[in-house]
């Protein structure tokens, strides 16, 4: 048997020297893999005599098992010097400052239209949507605005264009939420009790005009509802979203074709010193249009008008912000100017007012 000193200085000395965990892995292969050194010469003892044998197999054995120890060791050293070195590099400080996100703000006419919706929708008013883009019977016939009356003309209405020979309806952008009771009432039937908010379009443009602008719509019917119920739920929708308790409203005599009684609603208010307020003075700003919802207009939506009577209204959201937040111009509404935006805008926990805290 060959002097095996020389071997086991060799092995480990490079075992030693072995730089990653691939070297170290090729170092298993040529020592105690299937054709490796320690492992053909540990073949080699089958050929030997027993006497042989007895003398060579623990040497051998002692030999394998120093080197396979000394391989373990330097692979684990080798792979705890590869996760150090990995961490250094992965390493990662959660103390920064995270980079900072856009933030946005609530345009006042979202914020205002949730206002709005929560205020009704404690008086027990549901809400209720509807196209903007209508037919012309919806938006003017069934709310008895026959197509010789002046009101037509008065809405300034955008038509859609129709290609020459399309017979469809002709189709407008609604000028107004009023539609939406026709549609309600057809298909949900009566009692109801709605309020209708969203986009309404007319071809006007100056400080409080816009060619698109808001309006919310209400409607309340049942076998026998009045002028007084519009009264009172009016008075508590301005109580409450004003924030003035001692609010005060005008019901002025008008006209509107969809409303027999109507009334035109001014609120009290006063302009000393150029700033408005509401609930004091001797002012009135008109804030919005109502009435008694008219027969035809019931018979217009399938509803028996000698059966079911209520009220409707019809209030200009962009004015009614203007007004609670002093914004002086409608315009600016819809410029998208970052800088209105964050002066005007609404941080998005910004409550509705009748949750923070005047009750209705
Ligand atoms: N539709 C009317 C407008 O746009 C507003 C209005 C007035 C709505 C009286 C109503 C109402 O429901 O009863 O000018």
């Amino acid at each position: 048997m060959q002097d095996l000193e020389p071997v086991r200085a060799n092995y480990l000395a490079k075992v030693a020297a072995a730089a990653n965990e691939a070297a170290i892995e090729a170092l298993r292969v040529a020592t105690l893999g299937k054709k490796g050194e320690i492992s053909l010469m540990m073949r080699e003892l089958g050929k030997m005599s027993p006497d042989e044998r007895q003398r060579a197999g623990p040497r051998l054995n002692a030999l394998r098992d120093e080197i396979n120890a000394a391989i373990v060791a330097r692979k684990a050293a080798l792979s705890d010097a590869a996760l150090t070195e990995r961490l250094k590099a992965e390493w990662l400080d959660v103390t920064l400052p995270a980079s900072p996100a856009a933030k946005g703000t609530i345009h006042p006419v979202s914020q205002v239209t949730d206002e709005v919706i929560a205020i009704f929708a404690d008086l027990g008013f549901a809400v209720a949507e509807g196209p903007q883009i209508e037919t012309d019977w919806y938006n003017f016939d069934a709310l008895n605005i026959p197509p010789e009356h002046p009101a037509r003309q008065e809405h300034d209405t955008f038509f859609m264009a129709r290609a020459a020979g399309d017979d469809r309806p002709p189709h407008v952008l609604r000028t107004h939420t009023s539609p939406v009771q026709i549609r309600y009432m057809a298909e949900h039937g009566v009692p109801c009790r709605i309020i209708a908010p969203g986009r309404v379009y007319r071809c006007d443009y100056d400080q409080t005009h816009t060619p698109m602008f808001h309006q919310v719509e209400g409607l309340a019917i049942d076998r026998d509802i009045s002028m007084a119920n519009l009264k009172w739920v009016l008075v508590e929708f301005c109580r409450a979203f004003f924030e003035v308790e001692g609010v005060e409203l005008r019901f002025r005599a008008s006209h509107f074709p969809f409303t027999e009684p109507s009334a035109e609603v001014d609120i009290r208010c006063s302009w000393a010193g150029g700033q408005l307020k509401i609930g004091e003075g001797d002012d009135w700003m008109e804030i919005l249009g109502s009435g008694m919802v008219h027969p035809k207009v019931l018979a217009a939506a399938g509803v028996d008008p000698m059966v079911y009577q209520g009220f409707a209204f019809g209030m200009g959201i962009d004015r009614i912000a203007m007004l609670k937040y002093g914004i002086p111009d409608l315009r600016a509404f819809f410029d998208s100017d970052l800088r209105w935006l964050r002066h005007y805008g609404f941080a998005a926990l910004d409550i509705p007012s009748i949750h923070a805290g005047v009750s209705a």
